[in-house]
């Protein structure tokens, strides 16, 4: 019996136009997902399609418990999570060997293959390595880790991150010349606000300019724009939309003072919020219990 843990994620800059080779930022936060891999002969059906998907890809059999602490289909990159831990735990419990590479490229290959169509490797690849990561097309660079302070606020508004990718597309093409200056400015705050991770102020503003640009490409949703809203009338330095849009998750950057401040006026809109940090470690061998 093996179990592994992987942690959840946000995007703190440039979902969507990461899509379109453009430089984008996520950071690994701490809710995790943990999963118990054990040899079995008979494993148990009605498993989600990422898990088959592990266990088909690596030829062996066994059964699976998960606990997690994400809440699913929200943008916080529970599927990454989940894959990621299950092929570390598969790793151990058969003697495959992977390492941490191996691990968030077979991911990756696994959420592309179940998503039937395009997914960028950012979640799988900041599940498996833990902390801030900036992704260009292929590459992927590790940033300094910061202590920020955020505040997620899940809309509870359901949504399809295929569906939101495909209509981005579909924008695209039908005004290129409005879509593709938007997603190129999308891709310069990016670039403007890692220059600014240890000026919060400016950091968040660069969060504000990434949302309205956001929702000029169609992905908002009424209740993501109240919610940024209240974030920052209660004292956020800024607020976004994060992941796909069309509903899901948005995230706030605070001062540690104003975290349940922020927190509390979040839910009372009626949305469910989470105040989380940096998670530095990626997957993680956990006691079995
Ligand atoms: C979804 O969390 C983020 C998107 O940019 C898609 C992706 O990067 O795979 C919309």
């Amino acid at each position: 019996m093996a179990t592994w843990s992987a942690p959840g994620k946000v995007f703190l800059f440039g979902e969507h136009a990461v899509v379109y080779g453009k430089p984008g930022v996520a950071m690994a936060i701490k809710p995790r997902v943990a999963v118990t891999v054990r040899k079995s002969r008979n494993p148990p059906h009605a498993r989600s399609p990422y898990i088959e998907e592990c266990f088909r890809s690596t030829g062996v059999q066994g059964s699976v418990y998960i606990r997690s602490q994400l809440p699913s289909s929200s943008g916080l990159g529970s599927s990454a999570a989940v894959t990621a831990a299950t092929l570390a735990a598969i790793s151990e419990e058969f003697n495959l060997g992977f390492t941490r590479e191996e691990i968030a490229e077979r991911a990756y290959a696994i959420e592309k293959k179940v998503q039937k169509g395009r997914a960028s490797p950012t979640d799988t690849y900041v599940t498996t390595f833990g902390g801030i990561v900036l992704i260009t097309g292929d590459s992927k660079r590790r940033l300094p880790p910061q202590n920020f302070h955020l505040i997620i606020g899940n809309s509870l508004v359901s949504h399809s991150t295929s569906k939101m990718v495909e209509h981005v597309a579909q924008e695209r093409q039908r005004n290129p010349e409005i879509i593709n200056p938007i997603l190129d400015a999308i891709g310069a705050v990016t670039m403007k606000a890692i220059k600014s991770m240890n000026k919060p102020q400016q950091l968040g503003q660069c969060m504000d300019v990434n949302h309205a640009l956001l929702d000029a490409i169609g992905v908002g949703h009424p209740a993501l724009s109240k919610l940024v809203l209240t974030a920052r009338a209660t004292g956020a330095f800024g607020a976004k939309i994060t992941g796909a849009g069309g509903g899901g998750c948005m995230v706030a950057l605070c001062p540690k003072h104003a975290k349940s401040r922020v927190a509390g006026a979040m839910d009372a809109t009626g949305a469910r919020s989470i105040i989380t940090t940096i998670d530095t470690e990626g997957i993680r061998r956990e006691k079995n219990e």
